[in-house]
């Protein structure tokens, strides 16, 4: 699958109704949402409030990355506030199973992500219980980072254990990504790639997402 979840985290928030409606004209499949509470990550970014109006005015499902400590006090009010998806971090919780369940009881899609730091095999175990998992390509925490280019062998590799479990566990990743490495992550077998300032600081974003869907790899 080729998906593009551009992030509302680059979006102008003076004009948030202005840039989801580009993005519902746009060839964007999902739009990206990131929580961020100062806590598990050094920053803050919104959380229920921004959910509302993305949620009145969004045709496209929206996709939340929760950066926060606990996340499962909070993943039913996500769901319950729209998301479509509700992925949160492995490294912060003791058991993700519990937020797992409550998310699915939800009727929500699950995804389980883990920063660069975090060996990317831990999600191994988790592969049969999550609609998707998220390799962070940045450390959570901002928009506008350089991608690590040795997520593509993450990619790889968590592809080949997809697919020899004979899974249909999709593989998004989220972090520097723009025309230059989205072939490539295609091409090692990512499903979803989420992009913010590739496409919010483009002079054209719809043509920037537009690009990305098709980036070949160079
Ligand atoms: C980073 C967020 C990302 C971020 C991506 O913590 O999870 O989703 O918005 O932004 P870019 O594409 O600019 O790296
Ligand atoms: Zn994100």
């Amino acid at each position: 699958m080729r998906l593009i979840a551009p992030s509302v985290l680059s979006a102008d928030f003076a004009n948030l109704g202005r840039d989801v409606e580009m993005l519902n004209r746009s060839d964007a499949d999902w739009v990206h949402v990131d929580v961020m509470d100062g806590r598990f990550v050094p920053n803050i970014s919104f959380g229920f409030p921004v959910m509302e109006p993305l949620h009145q005015l969004s045709t496209k499902p929206l996709d939340v990355h929760l950066m926060i400590v606990h996340p499962e006090d909070y993943v039913e009010r996500f769901c319950d506030a729209g998301a479509w998806s509700v992925g949160f971090h492995l490294e912060a919780v003791d058991d993700p199973m519990p937020a797992i369940r409550a998310i699915r009881e939800k009727g929500c899609r699950t995804c389980l992500t883990v920063n660069p730091d975090i060996n990317f095999t831990r999600l191994y175990p988790y592969l049969e219980e999550v609609d998707m998992v998220l390799l962070m390509s940045v450390f959570a925490g901002f928009g506008g980072q350089r991608f690590i280019p040795d997520t593509l062998d993450k990619v790889r590799a968590v592809r080949k254990e997809i697919d020899s479990r004979g899974l249909k566990t999709m593989i998004e990743v989220d972090g520097g990504v723009n025309i230059d490495n989205a072939g490539l992550l295609f091409e090692a077998g990512a499903d979803v790639l989420v992009a913010g300032s590739s496409v919010f600081h483009a002079p054209n974003p719809e043509e920037a997402i537009r690009q990305l869907k098709q980036a070949e790899s160079r």
